[in-house]
């Protein structure tokens, strides 16, 4: 196959779009350290593509030298800056009416980025964002994605960054939660972030010694959750952890949201709490739960996905380096990989039902409520 034609470049800017993860900060520095090697400028563009769209005081570009990102390897969050309410394809906008509605900016954010001599983008973000820059790349602007999101629901690559950080410190709750579950001879009930996939609170489930998990791609019966438990109690055991995903959902039902607002994806929530009321009722349990939202999403990375994100960010860069476009870098071990934008968004990555680690799950006698 023929090489990519090599482009010109002198100036790229990057954005972080969507909901934040450990390991944002580190594929930064990474695009920044590689891009000067190549003697090319780094703009940051500030709150995902809102820098370029709004005129608040936190838009804008900034200048990103090696020295703006000394030291922020290890910093959770992005210096630059998200949200997950500015998807230029579905911008909010208020009409004279006072009523909002979703418009598509995509052409404005063309025209800022060629008015800011920008000649390629480094897009990190989750599938919202990989969407953008699909949607960028076809307008001809070069660009190449970074899949980040704590919920790791991006096909086409093994794992993203800043899943990593999110599962080991579930895992660490879960671990606190079985000593005071066992103190008070209670349920306990986890709620753990996730969207539509269930892997962190498989992962995080398992890892952690949780007695139930319940996730998106298996809708439960809580009949036989409260079962499970019952039978555990018979058995001698004192109390039961119970790990749900905030996508999870009853046979039959639908998962719990809490909002959706114009411009912005729906928030998930609310089935932890649920679960738990149920689970009092049938099984005469004293019950509590605990919601870990978004303290998933803060602090440092892990070491893996700090590794991760600098590979990742580094490989942005010799992609682009090398006259690719509209491709995203993805994790296909032992190597980083380019595989292209459009196949990389077509589809959610959920857990399958037969993966090896559902299997592990009942093998170990964790009740998964089907
Ligand atoms: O996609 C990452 C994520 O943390 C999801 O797990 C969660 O549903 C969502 O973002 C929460 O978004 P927000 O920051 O808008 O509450």
């Amino acid at each position: 196959m023929a090489s990519p034609r090599k482009p010109r470049i002198r100036r790229i800017a990057i954005t972080t779009g969507g909901g934040d993860a450990p390991g944002l900060n580190a594929v930064i520095r990474a695009v920044v350290m590689a891009a000067q090697r190549q003697d090319w400028e780094c703009v940051g563009i500030r709150s995902g593509y809102d820098g370029l769209l709004s005129s608040s005081p936190r838009s804008g570009l900034v200048p990103l030298t090696p020295e703006r990102v000394r030291g922020i390897t290890n910093l959770g969050g992005t210096i630059l800056g998200t949200t997950n309410a500015g998807n230029p394809l579905h911008y909010p906008t208020r009409l004279a009416s006072g009523r909002l509605v979703e418009r598509d900016r995509t052409r404005e954010v063309v025209q800022a980025l060629k008015r800011e001599r920008v000649d390629a983008r480094v897009a990190i973000g989750g599938d919202g964002s990989l969407g953008i820059a699909h949607a960028l790349s076809k307008t001809g602007l070069r660009g190449v994605g970074v899949p980040t999101t704590i919920d790791n629901d991006l096909d086409r690559t093994v794992s993203t960054f800043g899943f990593e950080s999110a599962v080991s410190f579930a895992t660490e709750c879960i671990d606190r939660l079985h000593t005071t579950a066992e103190s008070h001879r209670r349920i306990m009930v986890v709620e753990v972030m996730g969207r539509y996939a269930g892997w962190i609170a498989l992962n995080s489930g398992v890892s952690g010694d949780a007695h139930c998990i319940l996730i998106p791609e298996i809708a439960y019966d809580i009949r036989k959750v409260a079962a499970a438990l019952r039978e555990r109690e018979q058995s001698g055991a004192s109390y039961s952890i119970v790990v749900v995903a905030e996508g999870a959902k009853p046979r039959g039902g639908r998962h719990s949201v809490v909002e959706k607002k114009i411009g912005a994806a729906e928030r998930l929530g609310g089935v932890g709490a649920h679960v738990a009321a149920e689970l009092a009722s049938l099984t005469g349990k004293e019950t509590r739960h605990v919601v870990l939202g978004h303290l998933l999403r803060g602090g440092s990375p892990t070491t893996f996905d700090r590794l991760l994100s600098l590979r990742f960010g580094a490989a942005a860069v010799r992609g682009l380096a090398e006259g690719r476009s509209g491709v995203m870098v993805a994790l296909n071990p032992p190597a980083v990989a380019y595989v292209p934008l459009a196949t990389a968004t077509r589809r959610m990555k959920r857990v399958p039902r037969s993966s090896d680690t559902v299997r592990t799950a009942r093998d170990l006698g964790i009740c998964l409520g089907d």
